[in-house]
């Protein structure tokens, strides 16, 4: 059965969140993506994404769920999708170790639901993934980004000096691992 978990925000904003299901198309998830990017927040792209390059994505990840080498979480308020946290298992020699993300939209930061997210998708990936490694990368200008790992307990491991270009500037990726 689809996993699914509601819960209160401390300002009673009520939030789902719950499997990928069939009613989130490819045209969705690049409307939320996109406005991310429109945002220049620390997501991977710099441009806006494609509906052919949403669905790929979309049918790659259907694909890897399937074979529980993913697991991605829609988050919702009031039946609108305003986040997302994935977790991804690395490929060949690296498949003992899970990659996480998450994004939220502006409007509903700062809640507590990326924690709350973060904290679900850890004990699943736990659960169902056996990883030996969960780990994550994030830019060192995404201080927000930076604190939730902190807190849940992730741990600074390398940086990669002025290694990612987002609009006319260079940042370091700070790659982190959970202690466990
Ligand atoms: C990063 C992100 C997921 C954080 O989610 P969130 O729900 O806002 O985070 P939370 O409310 O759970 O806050 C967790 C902690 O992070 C810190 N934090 C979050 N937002 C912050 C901000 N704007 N400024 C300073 N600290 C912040 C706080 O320390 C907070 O803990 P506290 O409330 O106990 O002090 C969200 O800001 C986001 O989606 N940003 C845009 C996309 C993105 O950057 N994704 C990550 C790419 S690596």
């Amino acid at each position: 059965m689809a996993w699914k978990k509601e819960f209160k925000t401390k300002e009673g904003k009520k939030i789902i969140l719950r499997d990928l299901a069939r009613q989130d198309t490819a045209l969705k998830l690049k409307t939320f993506y996109n406005d991310l990017v429109k945002e220049r927040t620390h997501v991977l792209y710099e441009t806006p994404i494609s509906l052919a390059e949403e669905r790929k994505w979309l049918t790659d990840t259907w694909r890897s769920i399937r074979k529980k080498d993913a697991i991605l979480i829609i988050i919702e308020q009031d039946g609108r999708m305003v986040g997302s946290a994935s977790a991804n298992r690395m490929k060949q020699k690296n498949r003992y170790n899970v990659s996480l993300g998450i994004a939220l939209s502006k409007d509903i930061r700062r809640m507590g639901i990326g924690t709350v997210a973060m904290q679900e998708i850890i004990k699943r990936v736990k659960k169902t993934m056996k990883p030996k490694h969960i780990c994550l990368c994030v830019s060192s200008a995404n201080k927000p980004g930076q604190k939730l790992y902190t807190k849940l307990g992730f741990r600074k491991v390398y940086r990669l000096k002025e290694w990612i270009h987002h609009f006319g500037e260079f940042y370091d990726e700070i790659f982190m691992i959970l202690k466990k």
